[in-house]
């Protein structure tokens, strides 16, 4: 497409709310961007989180974290251009190690995957010896490598169930977690604090858990909820697993990014609210301009918003950032997300 036709389509998705003169400037970066694509034969996964401008325009694949994993497994281009954050990109090579992965914002972090070490992997398992370990995709390689198997919010239930064992070690997200031991009538035990990661385990316990949180979800209260229902009884609430089992339960629906996509998309409801990152709200109310789109406020991943086309210009440009795994770790991961990827 030329950045005329990029233009025009993104106005009429987005151009009821951005200026004119930004709408051209990103078609202009897009059309860029989509020329150097083809000529380093790149392909470009974007994120369900990625500003409208960008998600509209440059990625080959858009997903939750799970099917860009797929997808990221099944590629045949030379260089992969994550755009998403850093864990989503370090398994994509975890998963391509012949490839060359770029991730185009280096501060595109994740307060989950910041909440765990490997080395607190490493003690859990001496704490809880023979107890299978399940880890959130949303962590780094070196705690992947530590792991049996990962999970996205995607498949938790299904990968948890997979295992047939008793207990599981489920890591790091204390919500996903309590929302999976809900799911599959676990009860779950959590460190007394964190750091030194204390449990007592005398309790009556199947999940064991850790204490990271999503900053982004952790925002959305059960108050909240209340005060929108009682303004708009007929709305649809959509919840991302990552907020609390009291927001999930308090919702009427709870899944992975792509899971509140089609839940809009096949919902009769009049009106949605969805509780999570609001970019995506962006590119969902773009989609879906028949629905009514309730805002709570703007809560922005700040990792996933260092991710603009002008990054994504530069990585294929300056081949950059580019993303290493070391082998010995990367082998142990590889492990992990190969067998998540195995569930159907
Ligand atoms: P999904 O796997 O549902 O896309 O979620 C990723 C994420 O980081 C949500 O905050
Ligand atoms: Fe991490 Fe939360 Fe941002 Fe997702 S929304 S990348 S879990 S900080």
């Amino acid at each position: 497409m030329s950045a005329e036709q990029i233009y025009e389509d993104l106005r009429a998705r987005i151009g009821h709310y951005t200026p004119d003169a930004e709408l051209w400037l990103k078609a202009q970066l897009a059309a860029e961007i989509n020329q150097l694509k083809r000529e380093r034969n790149a392909v470009i996964l974007g994120h369900n989180y990625m500003e409208p401008a960008l998600f509209h325009t440059v990625p080959d694949i858009t997903g939750d974290s799970l099917y860009l994993s797929r997808e990221a497994a099944a590629t045949d281009k030379d260089i992969i251009v994550f755009c998403g954050v850093r864990f989503m990109a370090e398994t994509a090579k975890i998963l391509n190690p012949g490839k060359t992965v770029l991730i185009p914002a280096l501060p595109a972090g994740c307060s989950l995957a910041a909440s765990i070490t490997a080395a607190d992997v490493r003690r859990l398992k001496a704490q809880f010896p023979g107890v299978p370990v399940v880890t959130y995709i949303n962590t780094y390689a070196d705690v992947k490598a530590e792991s049996d198997i990962c999970c996205t919010s995607g498949n938790a239930k299904a990968v948890v169930e997979s295992l047939g064992s008793e207990t599981v070690i489920f890591l790091p997200d204390e919500y996903l977690a309590a929302n999976v031991a809900q799911e599959t009538g676990k009860h779950i035990i959590f460190p007394t604090h964190n750091g030194a990661a204390q449990y007592d385990t005398t309790l009556d316990y199947q999940i064991v858990g850790w204490n990271g949180r999503c900053e982004v979800h952790e925002k959305f209260t059960v108050e909240d909820i209340i005060a929108i229902r009682q303004d708009h009884p007929d709305v649809l609430i959509l919840a991302h697993p990552e907020c609390s089992p009291e927001v999930v339960a308090a919702s009427d629906y709870s899944g992975s990014t792509t899971g509140l996509i089609r839940a809009v998309e096949t919902t009769d409801a009049p009106e949605y609210l969805l509780l999570t990152e609001c970019s995506m709200g962006d590119n969902i109310a773009a989609a879906n301009p028949q629905k009514n789109m309730l805002r709570l406020c703007s809560v922005r991943c700040p990792h996933m918003n260092q991710i603009q086309l002008q990054d994504t210009r530069d990585a294929l440009r300056y081949t950059q950032y580019v993303v290493t795994v070391p082998e010995e770790i990367r082998r142990r991961a590889y492990q992990a997300v190969e067998r998540m990827l195995h569930i159907g």
